[in-house]
């Protein structure tokens, strides 16, 4: 790859992730790698300028991570963040102690005056909040550097030393909370390490598709698509890059949402490659029937899913590549290069391992989720797919609670429906993590014309998150419940009741099962 780039070292610090994901926002590419990377492997990833992040550590304290001192002798800027920034006063002739007033550590938003001459700070306000975060602090900066940024508990909240283009700063540009720090980033890129921004979608598109076509030469590859978003993006540029030589293997297990299946199916119908659908819906409801304890169900969907897609890579024959959508989160290696652990991540909960390959390849595992699906607009893939909400693998199998049957498979998905075209109608798509329709399995008495009625109850779902770990229910206007709940009610026979789910995670999960 010849774009310019920007290395991240690695000290241990929560926002790592944020700070390669607002490096790229601006254009600029970037890794993260552990902070002991030796000096050749910095030489040979070639930066243009490297950042050091935060870390829990002291940087005094016996056994704290250090870089390898030669990266200060390698001409290139350096932007160290919180204990980055310690870590730059210390090892060049600096002094940084635990703060010894209460008042000089400090956490949260903190009121901070910079000296706007300084190149970081440049075009910026001489005041502005900051994301602080940190108990030690700089009692002597080091020989070359100035002072640059202070607030009112500390006078070295920011140092540089602008002839060597080394910037240190307590406080964290990356998070939200630091209002100007996304231009200080920008200030860093393109002031001081010169970035001429030339990481975009297009280019990307471009080189990995030589360089699968490259890799690949003449041989087979296979692809397990789900139809969520990071399995349908390798696909597509998989099929630009060797065409006929992909097979996608789409399981429909029959708990997809409603025409879920066919969506998947039409966004790659005109594509050059060999799609495989499998309906599977007949042989998975099967072996569910009577089944109603949720881990149960959960194996029975797993397992079957595997054997039908051994089934149909025995079909293909030899196969040479395995494909996964690992995306970048999953990979990046973080803390400690000598116990670097490098997850695997697959979609469908397991493939199966003798498959005959040579190798797997993962076409997204430097890209960050937002940037998947750019790259899936970019070719051109339908909007429908690209923004798609996370699905479980086990689709509405665990959406049902109890026995999952045809009938109750058709009342879900007709829900369910109407629940996302509502919000849809609402315009509040970009605002919710998950959202969805699940079958209790409580049915109650109703009045519908001047019968008596006895249904199910649907529960409606949506939740914000970032990370799935912990979810807030959303705050639904109450107009778009209203409405979901009425079209429900008339439009999906069987339902007589909706109800909306109001509890967080913990103590409840996403899923019902
Ligand atoms: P829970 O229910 O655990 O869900 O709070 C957290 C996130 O994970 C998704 N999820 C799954 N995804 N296979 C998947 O691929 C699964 O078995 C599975 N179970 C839950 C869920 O949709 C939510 O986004």
């Amino acid at each position: 790859m010849d774009n310019q780039k920007i290395l991240i070292l690695d000290f241990g610090g929560q926002y790592n992730q944020l700070i390669a994901r607002r490096v790229r926002e601006h254009n600029v590419y970037c890794e993260v790698k552990p902070y002991d990377l030796s000096l050749e492997e910095i030489r040979r990833f070639d930066p243009i300028g490297i950042i050091f992040t935060g870390g829990p550590n002291s940087v005094y304290a016996a056994g704290s991570p250090h870089p390898d001192p030669g990266v200060f002798e390698l001409g290139l800027p350096i932007l160290g963040i919180c204990y980055g920034c310690q870590l730059l006063a210390q090892e060049l002739g600096g002094l940084v102690t635990a703060a010894q007033a209460d008042s000089a550590r400090e956490y949260g938003k903190t009121r901070t005056f910079f000296d706007t001459g300084c190149e970081l700070f440049q075009g910026l306000p001489e005041e502005s909040v900051t994301w602080m975060s940190h108990g030690d602090y700089m009692a002597r900066v080091p020989e070359g550097f100035s002072l640059c940024a202070r607030s009112e508990a500390c006078p070295t909240v920011g140092i540089c030393d602008e002839g060597r283009g080394f910037y240190g700063v307590q406080f964290h540009p990356e998070v939200n909370h630091t209002e100007y720090g996304r231009q200080m980033l920008r200030n860093f890129l393109y002031e001081i390490c010169r970035a001429t921004g030339d990481w975009t979608m297009s280019d990307y598109r471009r080189e990995a598709v030589e360089s699968l076509r490259a890799k690949i030469g003449d041989g087979k590859v296979l692809l397990g698509l789900s139809g969520g978003v990071d399995s349908s993006v390798a696909a597509a540029l998989l099929s630009e890059a060797v065409g006929s030589q992909l097979t996608c293997v789409f399981v429909d297990h029959g708990l997809m949402r409603k025409d879920e299946g066919d969506q998947v199916e039409a966004a790659f119908a005109n594509r050059e490659l060999n799609f495989v659908r499998v309906n599977a819906g007949p042989r998975f409801l099967e072996k569910l029937a009577g089944v109603t304890e949720p881990e149960r169900k959960r194996k029975i969907i797993g397992e079957e899913f595997i054997r039908v897609f051994e089934a149909e890579a025995r079909k293909i024959g030899r196969v040479d590549y395995l494909v996964q959508g690992t995306i970048y989160p999953d990979v990046i290696e973080s803390g400690k290069g000598d116990a670097a652990v490098i997850k695997s991540h697959h979609n469908v909960g397991g493939l199966p391992d003798y498959v005959d390959f040579k190798e797997i390849v993962e076409p997204l595992r430097m890209l960050f989720k937002d940037e998947v699906r750019a790259l899936g607009r970019e070719l051109e893939l339908p909007e429908e797919l690209v923004m798609r909400q996370p699905f479980p693998g086990p689709g509405l199998g665990i959406r049902i609670i109890g026995e999952v049957t045809e009938e109750k498979l058709a009342i879900l998905r007709e829900a369910d429906a109407i629940f996302r075209q509502e919000v849809a109608k609402a315009g509040l798509e970009g605002s919710m993590s998950q959202y969805f329709a699940a079958l209790t399995n409580m049915r109650s008495v109703g009045v519908m014309g001047d019968g008596r009625s006895y249904d199910y109850a649907v529960a409606l779902r949506s939740v914000v998150t970032s990370d799935f770990m912990t979810a807030d229910w959303t705050r639904i206007p109450y107009e778009v419940l209203d409405a979901a709940s009425n079209r429900i009610v008339n439009e999906v026979r069987g339902v007589n009741r909706v109800l909306y789910d109001i509890t967080s995670k913990p103590p409840a999960t996403v899923e019902f099962e």
